[in-house]
């Protein structure tokens, strides 16, 4: 089977109901990044920072896959598939992916600020995480995010994954946010790669060999899914 791999973006989720950071629209219109998403924020103002994430929390527990997300677990019938993603939801899992890797954290979840290897579910969900919930060292618990600023751990293994992949998916993310972007420079020049974002044309400086899609995730990766299933 070949492997394929698929790197997602906030704008896989944006037909669920999720916002994205860099639309019109978008977070990053709303609130500074320096605010609410970097370790500096979290030491000044852990209840803002918290609050934060606790709301992009209740965004994500009333949102639901999209046929997006739905399509690609049907390409596990004819292809080695390993999603990558940046997102924070749990959309791919939701939808029944079997292999997912998450760059930027995930939002279901808390960390020690002391231990980076304490990493526990939030009980219970619904209340996301709350101001005094406390860790061994007795440190107040922060989202499991990646912050602007601080190392991104899965770089190394998802880089070996982009290396190894027949054929790369590239949705709905505008390219802008490293390393995560830069993975895509780790293609085989053998490998067919596809971008579907409906600023596919306009974001970044894409290699020419990059087939562009420039429509929404809910109606081309079905489309796309299934010509990759009948050439399989
Ligand atoms: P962005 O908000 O930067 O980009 C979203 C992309 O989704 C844009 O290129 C849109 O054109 C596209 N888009 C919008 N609606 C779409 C749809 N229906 N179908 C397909 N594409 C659509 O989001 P990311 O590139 O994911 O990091 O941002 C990367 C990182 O920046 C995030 O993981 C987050 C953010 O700051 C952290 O929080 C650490």
């Amino acid at each position: 089977m070949k492997k394929l791999v698929v790197l997602s973006g906030a704008g896989i989720s944006a037909e669920s109901g999720i916002q994205t950071f860099r639309d019109s629209d978008g977070l990053w219109e709303n609130y500074r990044v320096e605010d609410v998403c970097t370790p500096e924020a979290l030491a000044r103002n852990p209840e803002l920072v918290i609050h934060f994430y606790n709301e992009r929390l209740q965004q994500v527990l009333k949102a639901k896959p999209n046929p997006a997300h739905t399509a690609l677990v049907e390409l596990e019938k004819a292809y080695r598939v390993q999603i990558v993603t940046q997102n924070i939801d749990d959309l791919h899992e939701r939808a029944g992916s079997s292999h997912v890797l998450h760059l930027h954290g995930e939002i279901r979840k808390k960390r020690s600020s002391v231990d980076e290897n304490d990493i526990r579910d939030i009980v219970p969900i619904e209340k996301g995480i709350q101001m005094g919930d406390l860790d061994k060292y007795g440190k107040q618990y922060r989202p499991h995010i990646v912050f602007f600023g601080e190392a991104v751990p899965n770089i190394e293994p998802a880089t070996r994954m982009v290396e190894e992949a027949d054929i790369l998916l590239v949705i709905g993310t505008s390219l802008n946010v490293y390393p995560a972007a830069g993975l895509l420079y780790y293609a085989r020049p053998d490998a067919e790669v596809y971008y579907i974002d409906p600023k596919a044309d306009s974001n970044g400086h894409l290699d020419k060999r990059i087939h562009c899609i420039s429509e929404k995730a809910g109606a081309a990766v079905p489309e796309l899914v299934k010509q990759l299933l009948e050439k399989a």
